[in-house]
């Protein structure tokens, strides 16, 4: 972790348009530099960058933010690997723990690791194009399948002739060591070379680097699997991996979706016909892992399968998985007989793409047509497949996505609305008591943190036992520290975006000016402070954002902001099994900050009115019947029943917005 004075420090130090200037040419104009916007496509510039204030504004796109945001969200650094970059430009030292011999020791041999794949990769390219073997088989392969000098070259293709050891001997000559050569799987256990007369692929990790090859037989006569891939290695995990994303991931953010297809042949041609954004599985069903990798860079993920149809039926299945990340998930059968490779060198590029436009489903109802086909007349077989269906659509994270589905659902399988929804509750409540028997698993392995104290709206009587909590942040254990503690976080994180746009009226106003009343009611010294300093701006009207926490000059805030910051991710179990806010806060804030907000404000006032109706409750109990205390008893019970009425309506609402 970065001490917070060094995140400062860095900070201080960072010109905006010399980072901007890495990547964009900026031209100036007044005080400020314009060019064209990276982060989407135009021809005219209306990307500005401001040295005075040390922020960049598209007023095409939007984007805007300081240089730590640019680097996030260009880059894809998470906040830490932002700051480390610019600490490494402006000459900040970074106070890093220092490495264990082990650590040492194990950076060593990835790095060699590497080291010889990359010699491999080259000695691969060599063979492929400066041996007549190489030319006369490899190459040709290559050509004939219409790929270009500078495409085979972009993705490092190669080739291997068939010669026991060609390989093998290359490398111990260079001096790399056996052992080395047989961890990576390129030497098998007779000193033999495990790829020989092939054509080879070279898989790299995100950042480049070759991790491992794939070797294609050179025509359908020869024996043998068509692909051998490398074994799984130090570097290499076969689920972590997609084929291609390193020169996909900027046109997956360009883009804003991210096409899949099954194999390495289908990538490349997708490449050279234009299509950036595209990666291949590599014939493995798709993981979490790398459904994770996606999503990095978009939340729309369309599959693209062979017009065969084989597979598709299996791939369903996978597909909940991309679900319960809360992707977009499209589909896109090809025609039959072709394959994204033999498709889009038929058809070309542009072509191709207004196909996918005019083709793509939406997964759900893909698979709810697909399944009544199958189900026909039977009504046993239906019930099994509704089910299906609707397990599925209980994966999905988002409360509206799902009523949306389920709607759709009820109308083309002409099943009653209330059933399927029955359906896909006890879907949900089942998988949530999965996790948290699991997580309760998990915990009694390890000695547990305390658990912290929430009061929510349905909490009384209902004999739910106690959730446990995200423990990573803490918070003071006092009832309600949850909901002060999602208003703060929702007021430093997502403060300064537009909560409406067409008053445009920002979530810290109205966060706000909803809590005014309450404003100095909160419990938690610290947010106490935190909601003061913001009101305070408010009512000042002076803006604010993240930075201003982080750069606070009370250490104690800026911490607080910096932690929040680090890990925006927060989400209490315990919020989900009561009120089916599932995985609500899940999303980075800037893509959920509008219910998030909401629920928050709800949940806040909620419990500022419950603490209210104890107090005032307790008030009641602490009378005497005596005569002269009936009228304050009269309004103390009239107050009640108020708060009470309040109590129940904040309920409501926050029903309402959660399911
Ligand atoms: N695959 C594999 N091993 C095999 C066959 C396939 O690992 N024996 C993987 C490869 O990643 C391959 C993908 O599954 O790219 C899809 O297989 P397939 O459609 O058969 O191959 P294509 O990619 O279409 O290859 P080509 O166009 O060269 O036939
Ligand atoms: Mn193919």
């Amino acid at each position: 972790m970065i001490p917070p004075d060094t995140v400062q420090k860095i900070i201080a130090a960072a010109r905006i348009e010399e980072v901007i200037g890495d990547f964009v040419d900026l031209r100036k104009r007044g005080s400020n530099r314009i060019g064209l916007c990276p982060f989407h496509n135009e021809k005219t510039p209306s990307f500005v960058v401001s040295p005075a204030k040390n922020i960049y504004k598209c007023f095409g796109c939007g984007k805007a933010g300081d240089p730590v945001k640019f680097l996030m969200e260009h880059e894809h650094f998470s906040y830490p690997e932002a700051l480390r970059n610019l600490a490494a430009r402006y000459n900040i030292h970074v106070e890093e723990r220092k490495l264990t011999a082990e650590e040492v020791e194990a950076r060593h041999f990835e790095d060699s690791l590497f080291l010889v794949n990359e010699t491999a990769s080259q000695f691969f390219q060599d063979q492929l194009f400066n041996t007549d073997i190489g030319k006369s088989a490899g190459l040709s392969y290559f050509k004939g399948r219409g790929y270009s000098e500078e495409i085979i070259k972009k993705f490092n293709l190669g080739f291997v002739p068939d010669i026991q050891d060609k390989f093998t001997s290359f490398a111990l000559s260079k001096g790399y060591k056996l052992d080395l050569l047989q961890k990576l799987g390129l030497t098998n256990k007779y000193k033999k070379d495990f790829f020989k007369d092939k054509v080879m692929f070279t898989i790299h990790n995100l950042s480049g680097k070759p991790i491992a090859f794939a070797g294609r037989k050179l025509n359908e006569q020869k024996s043998g699997p068509k692909y051998v891939n490398s074994p799984e290695n130090p570097v290499y995990f076969k689920s972590k991996t997609l084929y291609g994303l390193n020169f996909a991931r900027k046109d997956i953010s360009k883009k804003d979706v991210c096409y899949l297809v099954e194999g390495y042949t289908d990538v490349i041609s997708l490449h050279q016909a234009g299509i950036e954004n595209v990666v291949a599985s590599s014939g493995t069903s798709l993981t979490v892992e790398q459904i994770g990798l996606v999503k990095r860079y978009s939340p729309n993920l369309t599959l693209l399968f062979d017009g065969d149809n084989a597979g598709v039926k299996a791939a369903l299945r996978g597909i909940d998985l991309v679900l319960e990340q809360d992707m977009n998930v499209k589909l896109v059968m090809l025609p039959e007989n072709e394959d994204p490779d033999s498709f889009v060198k038929k058809v070309g590029g542009d072509a191709f793409e207004d196909y996918l436009q005019t083709n793509a489903q939406d997964f759900i109802y893909f698979k709810t047509k697909l399944l009544k086909e199958e189900a026909k007349q039977d009504p046993i077989k239906k019930v099994e497949l509704i089910k299906d269906i609707v397990r599925s659509i209980s994966k999905i994270p988002d409360p509206l996505k799902r009523s949306v589905y389920i709607k759709e659902v009820s109308a083309v399988m002409s099943m009653e609305e209330e059933l399927l929804l029955d359906q896909m509750n006890s879907f949900i409540k089942s998988d949530i008591s999965n996790l948290r028997k699991r997580k309760q698993r998990e915990e009694s392995r390890r000695p547990g943190p305390v658990k912290d104290d929430i009061v929510g709206p349905s909490s009384e009587g209902q004999g739910l036992q106690k959730p446990s909590v995200n423990t990573n942040l803490k918070t003071s254990g006092h009832k309600g520290a949850y909901q002060e503690r999602d208003i703060i976080r929702i007021l430093i994180l997502a403060g300064d975006f537009i909560f409406d746009e067409d008053e445009q009226v920002k979530v810290s106003e109205f966060i706000l000016s909803n809590i005014e009343d309450v404003i100095n009611d909160f419990d938690d010294p610290l947010y106490s402070k935190v909601a003061k300093l913001c009101y305070n701006k408010f009512i000042n009207g002076e803006d604010f954002d993240t930075s201003f926490f982080v750069n606070n000059e009370d250490e104690s805030v800026s911490k607080l902001a910096f932690d929040l910051v680090q890990s925006p991710f927060e989400y209490s179990e315990g919020w989900a099994d009561r009120w089916q806010i599932y995985l609500q806060t899940q999303k980075m804030p800037d893509e959920n900050f509008q219910p998030d907000s909401l629920q928050a404000l709800l949940r806040f006032k909620l419990h500022k009115v419950s603490q209210m109706c104890e107090k005032n409750q307790s008030r009641i109990e602490q009378l005497t019947s005596a005569e002269d205390e009936l009228d304050i008893l009269i309004k103390l019970l009239k107050v009640q029943s108020k708060l009470n009425q309040m109590k129940k309506e904040l309920a409501e609402q926050l029903g309402t917005v959660i399911l």
